[in-house]
């Protein structure tokens, strides 16, 4: 397990050294440019570099602002939509160092965002969440619009237009953070603006929804993986027992795995300015800045080694989710279900 994981950062950050001593093998340091890059690399290409764009309102006449997140090198992506915090009031630049990481994998992660912010986003964005959370109760409408208008323009967006980036359509994924999860599961509770039905997977991290409690069980079949960092939950609380990744597990009607992490909270997977924040002002629990590059490629690598498994059929993976030995944080609650979807 340790050689895996030393092998992982090793060929990102450079800590493998550091792990590798700990089980004093010079084998392992070998294997962290052999075998290692092979348990994940080969399963599916990564990319150097990653770059990003945003559509706006304003400048391309889509109902919501959106950034998009790709690797530099051509090829066909599978696309995610992502939903940031308090209904997407959280903006998608937020969590950029993480999207990016999942878009390195050859992923497009499409972050939409319910407000074009501009100027100071740090001032904007703690002033009032709550009164801003009022606001968008209707706007699951409009995220499914953006959703839609994605799919049909972004290849015409100037930035990608004439490129080899072409989204697979096939392989849609749906994947948000804490209160944006309440507009997902909305989406595909209605299926509005038909988005439901070009859903293939759904990704709930920290999930939160107050609708989730009465909510109908999720008729449609799709893969879905519901994630909790524990400290989302202690006082003062982001998430509450009850309407979080549980009963988001429960209401998933096929392949599904539901996971709750010790030691990390609800902001420790935002970029490190906004982490910043919340961690001053005891937002949300945190964890200290020592292990925040390390959440955030575990999050990539759970986040890509789940649609690795169950869109792509590389069962090999499988395991970084279902098996304990394979995960590199104390686990509160891992549990999966293998019902078909077909
Ligand atoms: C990664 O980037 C480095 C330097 O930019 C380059 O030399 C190398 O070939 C790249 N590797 C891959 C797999 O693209
Ligand atoms: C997507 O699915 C359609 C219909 O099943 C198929 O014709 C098409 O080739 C698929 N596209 C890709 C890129 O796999
Ligand atoms: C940071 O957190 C880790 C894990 O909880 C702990 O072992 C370490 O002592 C903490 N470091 C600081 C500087 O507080
Ligand atoms: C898995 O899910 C199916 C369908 O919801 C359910 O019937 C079955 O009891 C579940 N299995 C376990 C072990 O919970």
């Amino acid at each position: 397990m340790s050689g895996f994981w030393a092998s992982w950062n090793y060929s990102r950050h450079g800590r493998c050294l550091r792990f590798s001593f700990l089980v004093i093998s010079v084998l392992l340091v070998l294997q962290c440019e052999g075998v290692g890059k092979e348990h994940f690399h080969s399963f599916q290409k990564t990319y150097n570099t990653t770059t990003s764009f945003t559509v706006t309102p304003s400048q391309n006449g889509c109902p919501l602002k959106t950034t998009v997140y790709y690797p530099v090198a051509g090829g066909s992506f599978s696309p995610i939509y992502f939903i940031g915090g308090f209904g997407g009031v959280q903006p998608a630049e937020t969590y950029s160092e993480l999207l990016s990481k999942i878009a390195s994998n050859g992923y497009v992660v499409m972050g939409i965002d319910r407000f074009s912010l501009s100027g100071d986003l740090e001032n904007e964005l703690w002033t009032r969440p709550s009164e801003r959370t009022l606001q968008v109760d209707k706007s699951s409408e409009r995220f499914a619009c953006q959703i839609q208008w994605l799919r049909k323009n972004i290849d015409t967006v100037p930035e990608l237009h004439g490129t080899l980036h072409s989204p697979n359509w096939n392989k849609t994924t749906l994947m948000c953070h804490s209160k944006g999860c309440d507009v997902i599961l909305k989406i595909l509770e209605n299926n509005i603006a038909q988005v439901a039905d070009m859903a293939k997977a759904a990704i709930y991290l920290d999930p939160f929804s107050i609708h989730s409690r009465k909510a109908p069980k999720v008729k449609v079949r799709i893969p879905s993986f519901s994630y909790l960092s524990a400290l989302s939950e202690k006082f003062p609380t982001c998430c509450i027992k009850g309407f979080g990744y549980r009963r988001f597990y429960d209401l998933m009607p096929c392949v599904k795995v539901k996971m709750d992490v010790q030691g990390f909270g609800h902001c420790d997977l935002l970029d490190y300015k906004y982490w910043e924040l919340c961690h001053k002002i005891g937002f949300c629990v945190t964890t200290n800045d020592t292990r925040l590059e390390e959440y955030k490629n575990f999050l990539q690598k759970e986040v890509t080694s789940f649609l690795s498994w169950t869109l792509d059929g590389v069962t090999e993976v499988k395991k970084y989710l279902t098996d304990p030995k394979y995960i590199p944080f104390p686990l509160l609650d891992l549990a999966y279900n293998e019902t078909k979807c077909e």
